[in-house]
């Protein structure tokens, strides 16, 4: 093991210890210690979920990549395990950026994007990404002698060199596959498919999907696998554009839905969607579950929009766990159902109409699971208020007249926020209106219509402001439970 993650190591189980638990979220992933953003190498190894992210251990802003480590049994409760990756090599001296794991003959695989900055003499800076792997037993890893294993000049013609990066890597019976980020001679992000015999020697095969600057710029974080008889591509553009009420968050999370010819390599797009209407919600990468789940868990926060507040230890919780599923030609999202044995003191109301803002007996604090059922012909408009107290608040607003669903979170409590509203249209309610609501201390997840379309959305609300607060104009029901871990 190198100097550099041996020190890490021992720098970060010491200032691990030192975060609060009241800081911490309960069911939601945090980073042990530091700066985390995207989810990386999310697999199943020997039985265990393992999960890493892109760390920064000695501070709560971007710089010093490592690759951070959990593992967990059941996707809610996580157990920490020493830093698998630090940027120790010649080639990922400027940081180990985002890739994936697979199990593979007892051993773990990691591919990621081996990050070199170098000032040329004329004093621009040369960025050179390039793909490496690294092997091991679930808690040690060593990186491999022969990397990096893919390099950039593999790419058609024309293609950025530095902007090459986030593997997604694969096992099918006739070998190993791996989709890339990286940018056509455009400008605009294409994603690249390569195979491989032995992990170690491999070739570029075709571009699956290309931008043609229609979505955004590069395209980064792109996960490829079959769900529900179609094939999914899943990228994360950069400097998206909105249209409409998708996309306003600069660096947004598309699903590509079409088929795949294995034959050819060929991705055939059919349809496309936002992933999440939320205010903080980036890079997403999936897993298999051993019962056949597709499983995505996501960065829950936002480049553009930096909130964690100056005594915060650590920044970038990761959202809950997702099924995937796809319904009537859409990706559906429902948290994982290993939540609900975590659901205690369950309540069930049905609540009349109020023109005042009204608490509801037993329904209130910060680590929550509440689904709100309506009918959309005897309510056509419901406004709740959740970590409010007399100061704060962040509004959930159903309104009927437009098939809406807004968070709005400008009286949260950030004296930073810039973006604090965001707006999803609701579809396939036939008459009723479902909103399943997960809170997590400082995480708001909504999921409306059965996972039909969701919004994630961060508050760093004082944690004393913990009532949660009704106003209709026609009854509802409210299932509530708290969310303890034993
Ligand atoms: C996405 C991303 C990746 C890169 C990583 C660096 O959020 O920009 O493309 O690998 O973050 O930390």
């Amino acid at each position: 093991m190198s100097e550099k993650l041996l020190k890490t190591r021992e720098y970060e189980a010491v200032k691990s210890s030192e975060i609060p638990a009241e800081q911490r979220p309960v069911f939601h992933m945090s980073p042990a210690v530091g700066w985390a953003n995207d989810p990386n190498g999310f697999s199943v190894y020997k039985g265990e979920y393992h999960l890493f992210y892109q760390n920064n251990p000695y501070g709560t802003r971007w710089g010093n990549i490592h690759w951070g480590h959990y593992k967990s049994r059941d996707l809610i409760s996580w157990e920490y395990v020493p830093s698998a990756l630090a940027p120790d090599m010649p080639y990922d001296k400027d940081g180990c950026f985002s890739g994936s794991a697979i199990e593979w003959q007892g051993k773990h695989y990691l591919m990621y994007t081996s990050n070199r900055e170098d000032k040329l003499p004329d004093g621009t800076l040369q960025i050179r990404q390039t793909q490496s792997m690294a092997v091991g037993n679930g808690r040690d890893y060593e990186k491999f002698p022969e990397n990096p294993v893919i390099t950039a000049d593999t790419l058609p013609e024309g293609s950025s060199l530095s902007d090459f990066r986030d593997p997604k890597f694969w096992r099918e019976d006739d070998g190993f596959y791996a989709v890339i980020g990286s940018r056509s001679p455009d400008g605009s992000g294409q994603i690249a498919l390569y195979s491989s015999r032995d992990l170690r020697s491999w070739r570029f095969v075709s571009i699956l999907d290309r931008c043609n600057n229609e979505y955004g710029k590069m395209w980064e974080c792109p996960d490829f696998f079959p769900l529900d008889g179609k094939q999914v591509l899943i990228v994360s553009p950069q400097e998206m554009l909105a249209e409409g009420l998708e996309h306003h968050n600069g660096n947004g999370s598309l699903c590509l839905i079409g088929s795949y010819d294995k034959g050819s390599h060929t991705f055939t797009r059919e349809a496309v969607q936002a992933i999440d209407y939320g205010m903080d919600f980036y890079a997403g990468q999936t897993t298999e579950t051993p019962d056949g789940r597709r499983v995505l868990i996501a960065w829950m926060n936002n480049w553009e929009n930096y909130l964690t507040p100056n005594d915060f230890k650590w920044s970038g919780p990761m959202t809950v766990p997702r099924e995937l599923t796809l319904r009537d030609g859409r990706l559906c999202q429902n948290p994982v159902r290993e939540l609900e044995k975590y659901r205690t003191d369950e309540l069930k109301l049905r609540v009349e109409a109020s023109e005042e803002f009204k608490e509801l007996p037993g329904v209130g604090g910060r680590v929550f699971d509440m689904t709100v059922e309506l009918d959309t012909e005897k309510c056509k408009s419901l406004e709740l208020r959740v970590a409010a107290d007399g100061r704060f608040y962040t509004s959930l607003v159903y309104d009927g007249a437009k098939h809406t669903f807004t968070t709005d979170r400008t009286y949260s409590g950030s004296a930073r926020d810039l973006l604090a509203v965001r707006t999803m249209p609701l579809t396939g309610h036939e008459g009723r209106v479902k909103l399943r609501i997960l809170m997590d201390k400082y995480t708001v997840e909504v999921f409306a219509n059965d996972g039909e379309r969701v919004m994630s959305s961060l508050i760093y609300t004082p944690l004393e402001a913990e009532k949660i607060l009704f106003c209709s104009d026609g009854a509802f029901e409210v299932m509530f439970s708290q969310i303890k871990k034993p």
